[in-house]
């Protein structure tokens, strides 16, 4: 699940919440409260939480001196469900100022993987229908549109259900494909010189 990169993807923890907490409430109108993660990190055994973290601070000085000059505790984050062998992904959210570098979609390719891994046929989510960003990198991994959720979200806008098709070979042979060319994305970035 790790690379040779200067950043973990693992499991998530409660010691994880502060951070996740915060860069939930960054990133979304309508944050969940601590009490949803706890119920999902403690008591629902069918539900899996992944954080990415950079660490390595000594590999890691180009990526967090040209972002921020100060290491984040956390990227970014997501978390799913499976009910009757059906994959639910519930939130993902890459802390901002991190965006448009793959951690995004690195965290969907955890999160798809980790559903295949259990069993799950296939995968929905909602997203804002506003939300073009998330739509395009929920249809490059061949989500497709079910429906349209009307006043889904606290504020009253719509939610676009989507759904990919069956998780199967040929669709595993694209994450494979997708995560070797992810990786190479993100080496290249790492062998960009940065002026401080
Ligand atoms: C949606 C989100 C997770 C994407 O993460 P990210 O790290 O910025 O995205 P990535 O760099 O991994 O990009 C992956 C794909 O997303 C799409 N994407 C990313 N940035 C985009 C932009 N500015 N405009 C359009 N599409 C974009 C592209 O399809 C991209 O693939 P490509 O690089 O081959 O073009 C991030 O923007 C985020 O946290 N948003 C706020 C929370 C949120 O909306 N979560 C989703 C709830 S359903």
């Amino acid at each position: 699940m790790n690379s040779d990169l200067p950043f973990t993807m693992r499991r998530m923890e409660p010691r994880d919440l502060p951070a996740v907490l915060a860069v939930d409430r960054m990133v979304f109108t309508d944050p969940w409260p601590e009490s949803v993660y706890i119920q999902e990190l403690y008591f629902n055994p069918k539900a899996y939480y992944f954080v990415l973290q950079l660490d390595k601070p000594e590999q890691a000085h180009k990526w967090w001196a040209w972002r921020t000059r100060s290491i984040p505790e956390l990227l970014g984050f997501v978390g799913m469900r499976v009910e009757l062998s059906k994959g639910h992904i519930s939130t993902l959210a890459v802390r901002p100022g991190w965006h448009g570098f793959g951690f995004g979609e690195w965290l969907l390719l955890t999160a798809l993987e980790q559903l295949i891994e259990d069993g799950s046929g296939s995968v929905t989510l909602e997203v804002r229908v506003s939300n073009y960003v998330a739509q395009n990198l929920y249809s490059k991994y061949k989500f497709k549109q079910v429906s349209r959720l009307s006043g889904y979200y606290r504020d009253g806008e719509d939610a676009f259900l989507l759904r990919t098709g069956p998780l199967d070979h040929g669709y595993q042979q694209l994450l494979s494909k997708r995560r070797a060319l992810l990786m190479e994305k993100l080496k290249a970035w790492e062998k960009e010189e940065v002026n401080l």
